[in-house]
């Protein structure tokens, strides 16, 4: 049996799920919000000790600024009603992607991962703002100006997951596969699963399903 350590998911197909239930893109990030409630539940009762949600890529700017500005809005109010009740459950949070949002969200994520910082229950990685060709690049830049020699060992230290085990599974749901830039590099080995519902219909019971069929995976990491 393969030992669960960390899961990430690409939270794919809210926009659909939303225009077919709602008439609005927007109500179906609204609904998505509810499922990330239910799997961060679930991962803690499933003992997960790292989770990494995909929440907004560098490619996702390219999106109506109104789509944009309402995901934004979304997020700030989460943190802000919720980071208590987060801290008291003992999440630590930490955000994957460079912090240039508003002032007032980047200030609010800097508070969000310094108040949670030595928390140890379940940590949850958010992907925002996040793109891996940007992560790598900016590793091997700054490899480059230290003058340090380029290997794995070296080149993880300066991926934003550094100190992170990389994904032992990835989901993404809303019936399309592919990773649409999301950890590259830190992939390489994990265990894919794409998942036909939409991220709003994703249910616990179907998280549970994936990580049982994960446990029986024969994982060879090249060998036999
Ligand atoms: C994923 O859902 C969430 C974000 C990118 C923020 P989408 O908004 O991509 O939903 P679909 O794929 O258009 O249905
Ligand atoms: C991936 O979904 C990004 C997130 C879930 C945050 P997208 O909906 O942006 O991916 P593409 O554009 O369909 O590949
Ligand atoms: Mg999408």
């Amino acid at each position: 049996m393969n030992l669960l350590n960390h899961v990430a998911i690409i939270m794919d197909g809210n926009g659909r799920w939303g225009l077919r239930y709602k008439n609005s893109r927007n109500l179906g990030h609204k609904e998505g919000l509810k499922t990330v409630e239910k799997i961060i539940k679930s991962s803690i009762r499933n003992k997960i000790k790292f989770l990494t949600l995909y929440a907004f890529s560098t490619e996702n700017w390219k999106r109506p600024k109104k789509e944009i500005n309402y995901l934004f809005n979304l997020l700030e109010n989460f943190l802000t009603s919720r980071l208590d009740d987060i801290h008291n459950q003992k999440i630590k949070i930490k955000i994957l992607g460079y912090k240039k949002f508003s002032k007032k969200l980047n200030n609010l994520l800097n508070y969000a991962e310094k108040k949670t910082i030595k928390n140890t229950k379940l940590q949850i990685n958010l992907a925002l703002n996040y793109g891996s060709k940007l992560e790598l690049i900016n590793a091997f830049k700054e490899i480059k100006r230290g003058k340090i020699k380029i290997n794995e060992k070296n080149l993880e230290k300066y991926l934003q997951t550094k100190n992170i085990p990389d994904p032992d599974i990835l989901i993404r749901t809303g019936n399309t596969k592919r990773l649409s830039n999301f950890l590259l590099w830190q992939l390489a080995y994990s265990e894919i699963f794409f998942e036909k519902k939409l991220w709003p219909a994703f249910t616990e019971k179907d998280y549970i399903k994936i990580i049982k069929e994960y446990k029986n995976i024969k994982r060879n990491f090249g060998r036999i």
